[in-house]
């Protein structure tokens, strides 16, 4: 077979772009007439004032005609830089050995691009790094020193992200330190059913998902993740697919919670897909918690999942859906009708 080194690689990609629109087999992603223009639309998974003021400070990009990709960045780094949520960017909630390691996705569905990076420390906007991977090198994931590297050659200062207040939570948690730590079979074959409860505090996560004016779909999934995670550990956040998806052509989706089980099921992918079927987001949604739901029944565990869901559609529909014992998910809204919350579902598939 013959070897491509970079450049030959570069100058065939090329040759291959100019003839396929010759022959015109490549439409344009999400390319939309003028007359079909849409409304602009914001949405986050955090209901709270910080989510409401991120929606609110990114809808000013999206009202003056700029593009999803930049109200997501801008409406996630609000979120990111907030020293009271102790589950994303700065004050979040530190491993178990007391440091803060961020994980962040973005998707830009107008040009099919994705970029992550996982296991950041000393960053406070993971997301913004991770769109520098997606737009300024050829990779999609970055991780650990090298992506802190990384960071650093674009600027990004390096901050101690650990709050007194996470500081103070996290010597607590060390002190009773029991069977709820990390070392052990997995939380689903260990007999600890989560109950919906903390998904938003250990588990939180913030998605961002707009569409912009043109129909452009862009989101971002950051997080602290896990509160007490083993050093190391990755969670979904930061995996295209699983902590977030956009396709240009339907919608984007995003999930928090706990990340092993959006993992192992491509979580924001099957929500984009069920919503390419027809679904719509609060539907598709709802599907995504059943599926889990199917999958750990089919071993024999009536295992309760702590993962909440969220959805847009190129219309600008949206939807969010849970699997809480409690109360019922919410979200962040920003469009032409102006500044809402929006309240889910919490799903619970009937035992059979
Ligand atoms: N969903 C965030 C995490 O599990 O890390």
């Amino acid at each position: 077979m013959r070897s491509l080194n970079r450049r030959s690689f570069l100058r065939g990609s090329f040759a291959f772009g100019a003839g396929a629109a010759a022959v015109g087999r490549v439409p344009r992603l999400g390319a939309i007439p003028a007359s079909r223009q849409v409304t602009p639309m914001i949405v986050t998974s955090h209901e709270n004032a910080t989510g409401q003021r991120a929606v609110a400070e990114a809808w000013q990009i999206l009202a003056s005609g700029g593009s999803a990709l930049d109200a997501v960045e801008r409406g996630a780094n609000v979120i990111e830089a907030d020293p009271e949520d102790t589950s994303v960017g700065y004050g979040g909630l530190p491993n178990q050995d007391g440091v803060v390691q961020l994980d962040a996705s973005i998707m830009d569905g107008r040009t099919y691009s994705a970029g992550s990076v996982a296991s950041l420390e000393n960053i406070m906007h993971p997301s913004s790094v991770a769109r520098l991977v997606m737009e300024r090198t050829d990779h999609v994931m970055l991780v650990g020193p090298g992506a802190l590297a990384f960071a650093k050659s674009f600027g990004f200062p390096e901050e101690n992200l650990l709050t007194e207040r996470a500081r103070e939570i996290w010597v607590r948690w060390r002190e009773s330190h029991s069977s709820s730590d990390d070392w052990g079979p997995p939380e689903h074959l260990a007999g600890r059913v989560s109950d919906g409860g903390d998904v938003e505090s250990q588990h939180g996560t913030t998605n961002v998902l707009a569409v912009d004016a043109n129909g452009d779909i862009a989101g971002i999934t950051t997080t602290s993740g896990m509160a007490w995670k083993i050093p190391g550990r990755v969670g979904d956040s930061p995996i295209v697919g699983a902590g977030l998806y956009v396709d240009n052509a339907v919608g984007a989706a995003g999930a928090t919670g706990r990340g092993e089980d959006v993992i192992k099921s491509c979580a924001s992918y099957f929500v984009v897909m069920r919503m390419r079927d027809g679904r719509t987001p609060q539907e598709a949604c709802e599907d995504a918690i059943e599926m889990i739901v199917e999958r750990y029944r089919a071993v024999g565990l009536d295992f309760v999942p702590a993962e909440k869901f969220v959805a847009i559609n190129k219309a600008g529909a949206y939807g969010c859906a849970w699997m809480g014992i409690e109360g019922s998910p919410r979200m962040s809204v920003r469009n032409g009708e102006g500044l809402s919350t929006y309240e889910g579902t919490a799903h619970h598939p009937p035992a059979r």
